[in-house]
């Protein structure tokens, strides 16, 4: 009996490490963390369960026999975030590329299993080769096996990816049928394949770096949704990205702790400038309103003339959508709508109310944006808005143009309530262009046709570049001040708190995709 104790101690000590010194080792000298260290550092100190840490693999092909490693390159387990249950799996680099083998899948989906039972978010910290190429089709039916739970439990309970390493085939698809991906600087990649596939079938020569690497991802391609500069810092976002989010879509986030005070912000009144033409930074008007340094931006550098992201209102989670005038003046175009409809959902399907802050004069023209189907794509956002259920509140901080106006959250598609700021124009158009086109007759005929397009300009101005028309009609519920935003703000999601609303009964809608 001691014996027994002993050689399992032996082994779990074994598991524990990964499988050796050496590959410890190497993956400090990648500069990163282990498989272990990761799960260690992401979880409240003494929390984490292990699940499966004797599990080996199968495999007897190429003399995979010979080579055998107790948790066959991934920990799994669950443990808690700030108290908070949650579900966890590691891969393990240094075990065959941390690729996945059928027993490795296993593993995972039974921890996606309990994860979705429970109602616990799962968190997925990927660091690997993809499928294991030693074990054919079982490692891709492994790999099949998981997305699969990764789609039944979209919706139903957070799950988040960070990826560690360099991460290909399966190992990424997982990742991006979750909800969030957070990548590491100069140490994670993402591809389909690596550049020395990309070389042999399309001749391209490609650093993994320019392939797949996190600034690709978090600027061009828009699959990682926040970056950081190493381990740790990746990490700690996880877990703050987690404070905003419930548990599963029964439940709300929790709040923070919050009284009403002096809710007047007058920084809020000098952001917007007196010349419609001239720029502003939207991040300003969302530290106005929000609870202090509150604001987690997803996407950052993807699609900037969107802002994205989570924040606290009055200690309670708010999702937040608003244009961002310092860049493409805050068009919506074919990446800025893919970008804040999937955030939209994603709020929806969460319980966390959402905040519009608009500022927009259009969609973008041109035939770049219709040859990529800006239609389609600018039709997800309005269908993802309209299918909220969640608490809706917009704030027109100045344009609210054409189809981007119903866009928006505005009244017409669900909103709940809607602000207008005195700086809002809420029109088809802008009056220079609008005047031009009503009136081209008139100006064309005119003895001085550019005193007279100023003029009909004017005219137009006058009578739509105000939000009081709109008010009058009740699209707008009410003009307020910049300063008593927040105030209006925190009222408003509080009467909002109990909103429920039956949608009818149907498989799914379908979204244009
Ligand atoms: C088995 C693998 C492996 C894999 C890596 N290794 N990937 N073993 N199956 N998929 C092993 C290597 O043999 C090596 O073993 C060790 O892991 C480290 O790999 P390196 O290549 O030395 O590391 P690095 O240079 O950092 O390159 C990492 C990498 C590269 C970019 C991930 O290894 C790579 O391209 N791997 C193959 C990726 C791939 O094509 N996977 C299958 C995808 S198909 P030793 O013993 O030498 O240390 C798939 C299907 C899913 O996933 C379906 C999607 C819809």
């Amino acid at each position: 009996m001691q014996d027994k104790i002993k050689d399992l101690n032996e082994k779990l000590a074994q598991a524990y490490l990964g499988g050796g010194e050496k590959r410890i080792e190497k993956q400090h000298a990648n500069k990163k963390l282990t498989a272990r260290e990761r799960v260690q550092y992401v979880l409240d100190e003494g929390s984490f369960e292990e699940i499966g840490a004797l599990v080996t693999h199968r495999t007897k092909d190429f003399g995979m026999d010979k080579q055998q490693f107790y948790g066959d390159g991934v920990v799994t387990g669950y443990g808690t975030i700030d108290g908070r249950l949650v579900y966890i799996f590691a891969q393990d680099f240094t075990v065959f590329g941390g690729s996945l083998s059928e027993t490795h899948a296993e593993k995972i989906c039974k921890i996606m299993d309990l994860a979705v039972k429970v109602g616990a978010p799962l968190i997925g910290l990927n660091d690997s080769g993809g499928a294991r190429i030693q074990e054919g089709v079982r490692s891709l039916g492994g790999y099949a096996d998981i997305f699969y739970r990764n789609v039944q439990a979209s919706g139903v309970i957070p799950q988040l990816s960070a990826i560690m390493g360099p991460c290909a085939g399966g190992a990424v698809y997982s990742p991006a049928m979750t909800d969030f991906t957070l990548m590491v600087e100069n140490t994670s990649y993402m591809f389909v394949t690596g550049p020395n596939v990309v070389k042999t079938v399309t001749n391209e020569t490609v650093t993994s770096e320019e392939l797949g690497g996190a600034s690709t991802h978090a600027s061009k391609s828009g699959v990682a949704h926040k970056t950081s500069s190493n381990d740790v810092e990746c990490l700690e976002d996880v877990k703050k990205l987690l404070s905003y989010l419930p548990q599963n879509n029964q439940e709300k986030p929790k709040a923070l702790p919050f009284e009403l005070g002096d809710e007047l912000r007058e920084q809020l009144s000098d952001i917007v400038p007196d010349n419609a033409n001239k720029p502003y930074d939207m991040h300003e008007v969302i530290s106005g309103i929000i609870d202090d340094h509150s604001f987690y931006e997803i996407h950052k550098d993807h699609a900037e003339n969107i802002i994205v992201g989570f924040a606290r209102l009055g200690g309670k989670s708010i999702g937040i959508v608003a244009n961002q005038p310092m860049f493409l003046a805050g068009v919506l175009d074919v990446n800025s709508s893919k970008k804040a409809a999937r955030f939209v959902r994603f709020c929806d399907a969460f319980n966390i109310p959402l905040l519009t802050l608009e500022d927009v004069p259009g969609f973008l023209p041109g035939t770049d944006q219709e040859w990529n189907g800006i239609i389609v794509h600018g039709a997800k956002l309005l269908y993802a808005f309209s299918e909220a259920t969640v608490p809706r509140i917009t704030v027109i901080t100045r344009k609210a143009y054409g189809g981007a106006y119903d866009v928006m959250n505005s009244k017409h598609i669900g909103s709940d309530m809607n602000f207008a700021w005195p700086s809002a124009e809420i029109a088809v158009m802008g009056a220079k262009g609008a005047a031009e086109i009503i009136f081209r007759k008139e100006i064309k005929d005119a003895d001085d046709p550019e005193a007279k397009w100023k003029e009909k300009e004017a005219e137009y101005a006058e009578k739509f570049a105000n939000p009081y028309s709109a008010t009058e009609r009740g699209f707008i519920d009410e003009v307020i001040l910049p300063k008593d935003t927040r105030r209006k703000l925190i009222k408003a999601f509080a009467m909002l708190e109990d909103k429920h609303v039956d949608t009818p009964k149907r498989k799914h809608g379908n979204i244009p995709l």
